[in-house]
């Protein structure tokens, strides 16, 4: 279903070619590019920060979808805009002021994405739903790629589309989506599927054409 927009994770592209393989999986349709910024304290591992997403911004041609696995959040907000994020997305379980990160990411001009882990339920986001712009429901636990994507997120999914109604709110899948699992989000109402390993694999800057035969088969 081509409505549904794929946005490769560089987590899982060639760390030392960040601005090749981003114009190499925009080539073989990617219609957005996650990035995944961790902070070695609300996930276990590191990764990037402002700098770096301010460096690949002019590589993007499509939407810089900004995916922050940090606490604290709020500080850090406006550097993120900065550096030319679309979408800013902050985890729920990140602090205890959700409802503000959300205002303040709106007020930079950026979309607001509110993240789910799979241990938080359906309900938080009720009383936020007027102030995102996507819901990024997690599917394995945040901070490494690779990882099996978790079947009891799917109901979440069925939920916050129920929940979200005529609203316009992306429901985003982040973690194990491959070709196996992107049609069960699909019919529960998810309309962006973020995926690392499955478009990555098999291929490389000097052979991108796996990268589209992936994106094609998810
Ligand atoms: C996990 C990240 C994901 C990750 C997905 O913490 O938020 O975006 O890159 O990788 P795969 O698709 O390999 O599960
Ligand atoms: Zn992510």
């Amino acid at each position: 279903d081509r409505s549904v927009k794929i946005a490769p994770s560089i987590l899982s592209a060639d760390f030392a070619n960040f601005g090749a393989e981003i114009q190499a999986v925009e080539a073989q349709g990617a219609d957005w590019i996650h990035v995944d910024v961790m902070d070695g304290h609300f996930v276990p591992n590191i990764t990037f920060g402002p700098a770096t997403c301010a460096a690949i911004r002019p590589h993007i041609k499509t939407v810089m979808d900004v995916h922050l696995m940090i606490a604290p959040v709020d500080p850090y907000i406006q550097a993120f805009a900065d550096a030319g994020a679309d979408v800013i997305t902050a985890h729920v379980e990140a602090g205890p002021h959700i409802h503000r990160t959300l205002q303040a990411i709106r007020a930079t001009g950026a979309k607001a994405g509110l993240a789910l882990n799979p241990g938080t339920p359906a309900e938080v986001a009720a009383p936020l739903l007027d102030m995102v712009d996507l819901i990024c429901v997690m599917t394995v636990n945040p901070g490494f790629g690779g990882q099996k994507f978790i079947h009891s997120c799917v109901q979440k999914v069925t939920e916050l589309r129920e929940m979200i109604g005529d609203r316009e709110v992306h429901i985003e899948i982040d973690g194990g989506v491959d070709p196996s699992t992107a049609p069960l989000v699909i019919a529960a109402g998810a309309d962006v599927l973020v995926a690392g390993s499955a478009v990555f694999k098999g291929g490389s800057v000097q052979n991108p054409v796996p990268y589209g035969e992936n994106i094609r088969a998810i």
